[in-house]
């Protein structure tokens, strides 16, 4: 067959050049293309033996979303294209390698080298191809179940995600209506603190960064997020990245009803308001870097790469809309319903945001109040939507965090016992204290050290809480806080807390934030 790669558009960033092949017309055929990945394909991560946890063998995993499957295998590398695979991977003794699929048959090894096999039987996208090749031991984490980690990692992982792995599949199928879990297994593999973001949807392989481990659980909530791709992302899929808060804003807001099923409505409310806060620093942050239009449900970024259109918006904004269509038509059962619907009729397919609206406007054509809805607020307005969500949910978590904050605020100290505080609810606290240094309150370094000292913040492990109280600290400019915060940027590669802190230690102190980059930028 005749082929070429594309030499004009010359190619833009990250987007790559076509390669055009000429098919036969009207007859099935098999094509093989033979190619070499370079040192400049962005979506594979070699990591040094010393840049793992157990120093001892490299590493090396991918990370295909949003556009960089096109770097691993050329590929038609759109969300609204879907096929089945197979991978096989051979990698020298005693490494493993674990890809998005079920594997097929158990390794074969030839000399000092082993090749594992990989099936995904159910057709996805191209962003969905994943492999980690490491020195790797499993575990059973539940019926359906493994864990994938580093030696010096496993037990805390399996103590970690056991159970409630299954707990978390079984709750978001009565929330999707029941739609049953079309994947087989469900694992898990750990990846280093270097990865860009906490958890990754890899059919049968969610990768989840060993910074979730914090030995209380207390981010398992990512697990439920990454589970729910099963279904909202993995089976139902955005069409465009344009369309992407159908992948991750349903995802969240499914996400919090799960966990809401397991720890209650003031756990949700709790949930709720803390993205509610992230909502606000997005738009804070889109709107400073001059970049408004970013801050739409539906934006327009044809020419954008869509990393860089990546923010908290899709995610926050999309499930507050979902929220608000949840109070529209009567509740959380409604939904529910409409969920089941929704999955049976778009599984296996992708779609746009219209097509969503047509589908839900169509099931709930007899409710009265459908006719509220401000779809193109909500769809293509920005900033923040016209909706105060704080009215509607359970707040008995919410204000203690709020309480805690404003006895801060306005007396510098506060007797409360703070013991039984969840993670949430200290998120919460130190997004109050943060907004309200940005909206211009001061807060003085004697009050941040009684702070530290009543609460040994800069000793959490929850690393959620860490990031926001080196935040709060480089915001208010007090020195103290510049050691934590050089030791959270050498260990941390995820993307939302890496951008905020370079972005605030730069503000506080602009040499050592060029200093901090130069001495990490080379690492994972
Ligand atoms: N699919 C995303 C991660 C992603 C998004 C990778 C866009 C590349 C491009 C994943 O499901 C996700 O949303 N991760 C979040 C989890 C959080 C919302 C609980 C993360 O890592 O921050
Ligand atoms: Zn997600």
């Amino acid at each position: 067959v005749h082929w070429e790669v594309e030499e004009s558009p010359p190619p833009k960033s990250n987007f790559g050049q076509s390669l055009v092949i000429a098919l036969p017309a009207s007859k099935t055929t098999t094509l093989s293309i033979k190619y070499k990945t370079t040192e400049k394909s962005t979506a594979l991560q070699w990591l040094t033996k010393e840049q793992t946890q157990g120093k001892q063998y490299p590493l090396c995993f991918t990370q295909s979303q949003a556009i960089c499957g096109r770097s691993l295998l050329p590929c038609q590398d759109t969300p609204s294209v879907k096929a089945p695979f197979t991978i096989s991977v051979t990698v020298p003794e005693p490494l493993t390698a674990v890809a998005s699929g079920e594997p097929s048959g158990d390794p074969e090894s030839s000399g000092n080298f082993r090749t594992f096999r990989y099936e995904q039987k159910v057709p996805v996208m191209s962003y969905l191809i994943a492999i980690v090749v490491a020195h790797l031991e499993s575990c059973q984490i539940g019926p359906r179940s493994k864990c994938y980690a580093e030696p010096g990692v496993i037990h805390a992982a399996q103590k970690e995600f056991q159970d409630i792995v299954e707990d978390f599949i079984l709750k978001a199928q009565e929330v999707v209506g029941g739609a049953k879990y079309e994947w087989g297994s469900y694992n898990v593999a750990v990846m280093p603190s270097s990865f860009a973001y906490g958890g990754m949807e890899n059919p049968n392989c969610t990768f989840m960064s060993a910074s979730l481990i914090p030995g209380d659980r207390s981010l398992t909530p990512t697990l439920a997020h990454e589970i729910v791709h099963s279904w909202i992302g993995n089976l139902v899929t955005n069409a465009f990245w344009k369309d992407f808060w159908l992948n991750e804003g349903f995802t969240r807001y499914i996400e919090r009803r799960v966990l809401g099923k397991i720890f209650g409505p003031a756990f949700r409310g709790l949930l709720l308001l803390v993205g509610y806060n992230d909502l606000i620093k997005a738009v804070d942050m889109l709107n400073q870097q001059g970049t408004p239009g970013l801050t739409r449900l539906e934006p327009e970024i044809d020419e954008i790469d869509p990393d860089d259109a990546f923010s908290r918006v899709p995610y926050e904004k999309g499930s507050l809309f979902l929220f608000y269509l949840e109070q529209i038509v009567g509740g959380e059962q409604q939904m529910t319903d409409w969920l089941g619907a929704y999955v049976a009729a778009f599984r296996e397919r992708s779609i746009e945001t219209e097509d969503c609206k047509q589908h839900f406007l169509k099931f709930f054509k007899g409710v009265k109040r459908i006719k509220e809805i401000d779809w193109e607020h909500w769809l293509h307005g920005e900033g923040l939507p016209d909706f105060d969500l704080s009215s509607y949910v359970d707040r008995s978590l919410v204000d203690e965090s709020r309480a805690l904050a404003d006895s801060w605020l306005n007396t510098s100290t506060s007797d409360v016992e703070t013991g039984h505080m969840k993670a949430q609810q200290w998120m919460l606290f130190l997004d109050h204290l943060i907004n309200a240094v940005v909206a211009g309150t001061s807060i003085s370094h004697d009050t941040l050290a009684s702070m530290e000292s009543k609460y040994k913040l800069s000793l959490t492990k929850n690393v959620e809480v860490s990031f926001r109280w080196c935040l709060l600290g480089c915001k208010c400019k007090w020195p103290v806080c510049l050691d934590w915060t050089e030791k959270f940027l050498a260990n941390h590669g995820r993307g939302v807390y890496v951008k905020p802190l370079y972005m605030a230690l730069k503000a506080f102190d602009a040499e050592r934030a060029i200093s901090v980059f130069q001495q990490n930028r080379g690492l994972g």
